[in-house]
């Protein structure tokens, strides 16, 4: 078991190079599965999901290797379309290969994909786009089994702008008979980009980013070569670690666009920030105001940085209000933070904070990925060591995320239990 251990106080200086985003690479692994020849995935972080997603295409025949900092794919030998329930239940993106292996084999068997635990994550929207589409769906024993005759371009509207759905629909109607047109999308911008990459091997897809997207199915998707977005959870982790550690640090390789939520809020708390080109600067202020903020669905507040912003409204003044309205149980880091000293009172989905001068170091556990990213800032703020187990969950979606805060100057280490 590995763990972080971390003597807090250290402001934070210097620069940190942004990777590709997680929820960008995973989608497009998955459509790897409906390329003919290679795909070459360029700067692709080799995060414990990432590492997931490729072991499920290579047991179902996939050529996958890390190299020259990016990931090849090639699909062309695939012969199985059934993912069992070690695999599956790694991580949520898994669910991406539903759409994918119905689009190509026109029959899938995938056991329920697994992945933080921050609320009851069911899977019922994706599960109708595909029948619209014409598959029938089989629910038992913890598996979905999906088949289709041939898949028919039709109208589907999502309850809720799922990004897991909406990516899903897309996969599903790649190779549709013609047209289907797909209302109340997910914005996030990963699904601009892993739009993008399906585009460039050959889709026809239009109006990804805004919440109507239509997709003309074609007969094949060609070989590629794609360099996804910048991740803009990671560059807001760094931009939350400086604000609650202090200190003036520079995000190469971001994307100011897709952070301007939490760009605009940390400069009305007291943060400088700054652009040029894809490059953000920020320098920290001086605490001073509450910083209150509802999660939602791009464009607003991420739910994937709710966590690590949680320790900023714990160290500001005043009092600070958080909703969470994307997941129903993403509060659980507020036990640790309270161990912590935050104080904290919690009413269903919402958070009432007040704000202390300096949160204490602990020993607590990280129960997810991004609840155990805000641990390790909660850490880097506190007076004294504190140990955050549970590191496996936070490699899940950063790279070298230790050694990225070292660099800064933090006192941070990875160490075995
Ligand atoms: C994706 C991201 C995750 C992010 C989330 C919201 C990936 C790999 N993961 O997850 O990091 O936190 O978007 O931005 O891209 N829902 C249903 N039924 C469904 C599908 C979803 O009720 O069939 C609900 C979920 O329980 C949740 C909400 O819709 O309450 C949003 O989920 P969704 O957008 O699907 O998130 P994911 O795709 O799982």
């Amino acid at each position: 078991m590995e763990r972080y251990e971390i003597i807090g106080g250290k402001k934070l200086y210097g620069e940190v190079e942004i990777d590709s985003a997680k929820n960008s690479v995973l989608p497009i692994i998955a459509a790897s599965a409906l390329v003919d020849g290679n795909v070459f995935i360029n700067k692709c972080p080799k995060i414990n999901d990432v590492i997931s997603l490729v072991d499920i295409l290579k047991s179902i025949g996939a050529k996958a290797e890390f190299i020259n900092g990016g990931l090849k794919i090639n699909c062309d030998g695939l012969n199985n379309c059934e993912i069992g329930k070690d695999l599956a239940g790694e991580l949520r993106a898994s669910v991406c290969m539903l759409g994918a292996l119905l689009s190509r084999f026109k029959k899938v068997k995938i056991a329920y994909p697994g992945g933080c635990s921050i609320g009851k994550r069911p899977i019922d929207i994706h599960v109708k786009c595909l029948k619209k589409l014409g598959a029938t769906v089989l629910e038992e024993d913890g598996y979905i089994e999906c088949s289709a005759k041939s898949l028919k371009g039709t109208n589907i509207t999502l309850d809720y702008p799922s990004v897991g759905a909406t990516e899903n629909a897309i996969l599903a109607s790649v190779f549709a008979q013609g047209e289907t047109v797909i209302f109340n999308c997910a914005r996030e911008p990963e699904i601009k980009d892993f739009v993008d990459f399906l585009i460039k091997a050959g889709a026809k897809i239009y109006g990804a980013g805004t919440s109507v997207v239509s997709v003309k199915g074609v007969k094949r998707l060609k070989g590629v070569e794609f360099t996804p977005m910048s991740d803009r959870i990671e560059a807001g982790t760094f931009l939350i670690a400086t604000a609650v550690s202090g200190g003036e640090i520079c995000l190469k390789n971001c994307d100011f666009k897709n952070i301007l939520n939490l760009i605009n809020k940390l400069a009305n708390y007291t943060c400088k920030i700054t652009k040029f080109n894809d490059i953000i600067y920020i320098q920290s202020g001086k605490g001073g105001k509450p910083f209150s903020f509802s999660t939602g669905p791009y464009p607003l507040f991420p739910t994937d940085l709710q966590p690590q912003a949680s320790v900023l409204s714990c160290v500001s003044s005043g009092r600070s209000v958080i909703s969470e309205r994307v997941f129903e149980n993403r509060f659980s880091h507020f036990e640790c933070l309270k161990k912590m000293g935050a104080i904290v009172d919690l009413d269903g989905s919402v958070a009432h904070v007040r704000g202390v001068r300096r949160l204490a170091g602990a020993h607590v556990c990280a129960n997810d990925l991004r609840g155990g990213a805000a641990l390790v800032l909660a850490g880097l703020n506190a007076e004294g060591l504190t140990i955050v187990d549970g590191a496996h969950h936070v490699k899940r979606g950063y790279n070298n995320f230790d050694e990225k805060l070292r660099a800064l100057g933090a006192d941070i280490k990875l160490t075995e239990k």
